[in-house]
């Protein structure tokens, strides 16, 4: 039998296979209310019946003026949660274990309110200078992250991701140069991982589905972060009792020195570079498109799973696809067979 369509566990959650889609933002809410709707439920579940082990919900703003769009999911109330609980219920109809990416994205938020960071330095000219959170602001959005996970819990998903990647608010709080705070969450490794780790303690103590984590794992810019402190975090992460690391890059500069080249498995390395030193699950995510791609990389070490994005953005039957291409015919849902 082929890896890549052997079962795979995060905390006690057991994933059929190891293809995973990683979380995209579909920018389809309508009127302001972060609400999941049919749409949402159609392109989710149709990913579900084609297969897919792990379905990760796109970035799901804890908070509204942590949306980086109006058009952004969110799950900062409890209407918003119920429309979660039925995509949820759609979804694991079919088959895959449903996850969802929380997040906040501070400096790069679009929506009107000045958004928050930990600096007061702008992403680019196109973004707003944001506001410089106080402890009072990194208080409210530490319990606005608890309380999202709290409702994603009970709207059935049985992970959650926290994104902590992409230049998003908590990857600001890692930058080196984004982050240029005095107190006790910037300046050294320990201060900059402040958030993170706070965050995820607490919304350990919260929930007790297994929550992962998504991480930028190089900054792609010299004077910045870089995968020797991301193998650190990730270290420090599974000692908090992380459940899983989904290592992406970039997203934190709108200016890179670093940027590797964009050819097929582009992160594989730094999956790999953090798979040594983790027990928990590896996500490995980033240019991979076919079932030979995904097989070589679980089977080289580089990670537990295999993040299929834009691949399952044109394909929904990507698995489908996969469980041909690796003689795993019989896995097919029977009346799609004959369509291989
Ligand atoms: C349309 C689109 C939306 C995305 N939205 C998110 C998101 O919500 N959260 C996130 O962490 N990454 C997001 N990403 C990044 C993807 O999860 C993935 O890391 C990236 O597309 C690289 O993988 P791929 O080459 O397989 O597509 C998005 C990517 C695309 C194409």
């Amino acid at each position: 039998m082929s890896k890549l369509f052997t079962p795979f566990k995060i905390g006690n959650s057991v994933i059929k296979n190891r293809i995973v889609m990683p979380p995209m933002c579909m920018y389809k809410v309508k009127d302001d209310n972060g609400f999941p709707r049919c749409f949402h439920r159609l392109h989710y579940a149709a990913r579900s019946l084609g297969g897919a082990g792990l379905i990760i919900v796109e970035a799901t703003a804890i908070e509204p003026r942590g949306r980086i769009t109006h058009n952004d999911l969110g799950i900062w109330n409890d209407e918003q949660k119920e429309a979660h609980a039925r995509l949820v219920k759609e979804c694991v109809k079919y088959g895959a274990k449903m996850a969802i990416q929380l997040a906040h994205a501070g400096r790069k938020s679009e929506c009107d309110d000045t958004p928050l960071a930990p600096s007061a330095l702008k992403f680019s000219d196109e973004y707003q200078i944001p506001k410089v959170m106080s402890l009072d602001d990194i208080a409210q959005v530490k319990s606005n992250f608890i309380n999202a996970a709290i409702r994603a819990q009970s709207a059935g998903y049985e992970i959650i991701e926290i994104h902590a990647a992409h230049g998003y608010l908590i990857n600001q709080f890692l930058s080196k140069s984004v982050n240029k705070r005095e107190d006790n969450y910037g300046g050294s490794f320990e201060n900059r991982t402040r958030l993170l780790k706070e965050i995820l303690t607490e919304m350990k103590a919260a929930v007790s589905i297994p929550i992962g984590v998504r991480l930028s794992a190089d900054s792609w810019k010299s004077d910045d972060y870089d995968i020797d402190e991301s193998v650190r975090l990730a270290k420090e992460l599974e000692n908090l009792g992380a459940a899983f690391i989904h290592v992406s890059s970039g997203g934190v500069h709108s200016n890179v020195d670093r940027a590797p080249k964009f050819v097929p498995l582009y992160q594989a390395g730094y999956a790999k570079a953090i798979k040594e030193v983790v027990k928990i699950p590896v996500i490995v995510v980033g240019l991979i498109t076919t079932a030979s791609e995904g097989e070589a990389l679980l089977l080289g070490d580089v990670c537990d799973g295999v993040a299929y994005g834009r691949e399952l953005l044109r394909n929904p039957n990507f698995a489908q696809t996969a469980m041909r291409d690796l003689g795993e015919k019989e896995l097919i849902e029977k009346p799609y067979r004959r369509a291989f």
